[in-house]
């Protein structure tokens, strides 16, 4: 059986409008499709309706805003829209318990529900980051509990979800989409429906398990891959060299089909992605008697970070002759990612929490993260401005590579400090022509590796 209409655009619901969902929704409305956005969070719901959306996300309010009132983009709390869509889209969330193992509660509530209300001819599309066998071993039967088969009633596939935060919307008109059905029709109608959507390439398999891995194997790269740029980093450290020289020199080399890549080392790993999904497939793979080591090491490298930034400011501070226990440190940036406010398992707050156990006096600013959110998550009343978090500092350590702090005014800001005051660049990864300045105008420089 086809699970796409031949002669018109497909009708779409969405299951869970956070991050992703709303993403998806807003750039899937956008193309013309007519998108509905449901959510079991009732304020959320209302905000929305109301044209306000709480996401951080470039470009996102806007989009949102274009789309108000068009009747492309509908929200609502309950599951009654699923009877017009076409294709029922997934994206709950899937945390990891304190054993590391994928909680599959979201997940489960919408199968639930969805179950009874699913019709004939309709495709499922699970966008959750999920541990490999979560299609076909729990949403399948779960879904054929409401009287339905599968393959022969409704179509499913998985189709992870790669987009990054911060450009989410571009990359969604962009990346290849994977997509792995529980039967070759699935396949084919979510492929045929996806770039019909997007006009984006589309990868198929045959299984969902591939594509449920292909997830997974993104999320171990990058996270390792960073784990590698980290301990390069220590190493740099030691030698007193800059690693960013050595990484660009190491990928000038070309190997596979394209060159060696290492990411760039920085004060540590955070958000909702790379911070759990690792550890669903290490946990996937443990269940099975398989052990995989990379991932314990990786996960461990980067962990260790925040306290590798910590204990290098109150060195720096204590090789300057400041004693930490009367030193202000200024924070400036606590997302975890560059260009964000998302405060999501940021790896400045284990930062924060080393200096102030070491009995620094920390300030914060970050112009991008909410303020009662800072406070609440530091311990630490957030500063109105750059100015109010440098004053008196002996270290302003940069966290998040927030553009306004790639262009900071140093020789203003040097009026407001003591001398000598340490810049610790932990993810700016400023030029040497900005170091030379910061050391002509008697800042003292440190960076991780460099
Ligand atoms: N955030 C990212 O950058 C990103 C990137 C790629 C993949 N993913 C994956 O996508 C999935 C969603 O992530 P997210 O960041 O959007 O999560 P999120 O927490 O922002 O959104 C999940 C939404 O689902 C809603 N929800 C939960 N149970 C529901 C139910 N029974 N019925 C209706 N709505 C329900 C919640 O209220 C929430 O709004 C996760 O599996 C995540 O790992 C996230």
């Amino acid at each position: 059986m086809r699970f796409l209409p031949d002669s018109r655009e497909p009708k779409v619901a969405i299951i869970g409008f956070g991050y992703v969902g709303c993403c998806l929704g807003v750039t899937l409305a956008d193309q013309g499709l007519y998108v509905t956005g449901i959510d079991r969070n009732p304020h959320l719901v209302s905000e929305l309706n109301a044209g306000r959306c709480h996401i951080s996300e470039p470009g996102l309010s806007e989009a949102l805003e274009k789309l108000r009132g068009t009747s492309r983009l509908t929200f609502d709390t309950e599951y009654d829209a699923i009877k017009d869509a076409d294709v029922v889209v997934i994206a709950v969330g899937t945390p990891i318990g304190p054993d590391r193992s994928l909680i599959t509660e979201q997940l489960e509530e919408v199968c639930a529900t969805l179950a009874p209300r699913l019709r004939r001819g309709q495709l499922v599309v699970l966008k959750s980051t999920v541990a490999p066998g979560t299609t076909r071993g729990l949403v399948r039967p779960l879904l054929e509990g409401g009287g339905l088969v599968q393959r022969e009633d409704f179509g499913l596939v998985f189709c992870p979800e790669r987009l990054s935060e911060g450009n989410a919307l571009s990359e969604l008109r962009e990346l290849p989409i994977i997509v792995g059905g529980c039967d070759p029709e699935s396949t084919h109608s979510a492929a045929e429906f996806w770039k019909r959507a997007l006009n984006v390439p589309v990868c198929e398999y045959a299984s969902p398990e591939v594509a449920e891995i292909v997830k997974l194997a993104d999320n171990w790269w990058i996270d390792h891959n960073i784990a590698l740029a980290n301990d390069l980093a220590r190493l740099c450290d030691v030698f007193r060299v800059d690693v960013l020289q050595v990484i660009t020199g190491a990928n000038s080399l070309p190997k596979g089909t394209g060159h060696v890549n290492i990411l760039l080392p920085s004060v540590g790993v955070g958000g909702y992605c790379l911070t759990k999904d690792p550890w669903i497939t290490w946990n996937a793979a443990r269940e099975r008697g398989v052990r995989l080591k990379t991932i314990e090491t990786g996960r461990a490298v980067n962990d260790a970070m925040p306290a590798y930034t910590h204990e290098a400011i109150s060195a720096e501070l204590a090789r300057a002759g400041w004693d930490p226990k009367s030193a202000k440190v200024a924070i400036l940036g606590a997302a975890f990612k560059n260009n964000t406010g998302d405060l999501r398992s940021t790896p400045v707050k284990p930062v924060v929490d080393g200096l102030l156990a070491a009995g620094v006096t920390v300030s914060l600013f970050d112009p991008l993260a909410d303020p009662a959110e800072l406070r609440s998550l530091m311990g630490v009343e957030a500063s109105a401005t750059l100015e109010e978090a440098v004053d008196g500092a002996h270290c302003l350590a940069v966290l998040a590579g927030h553009e306004p702090f790639r262009q900071l005014d140093f020789a203003a800001l040097r009026e407001c400090v003591p001398s000598p005051c340490l810049v610790f660049d932990g993810r700016a990864y400023y030029s040497q022509e900005t170091i030379d300045e910061l050391r002509r105008l008697g800042f003292d420089y440190r960076g991780i590796g460099r």
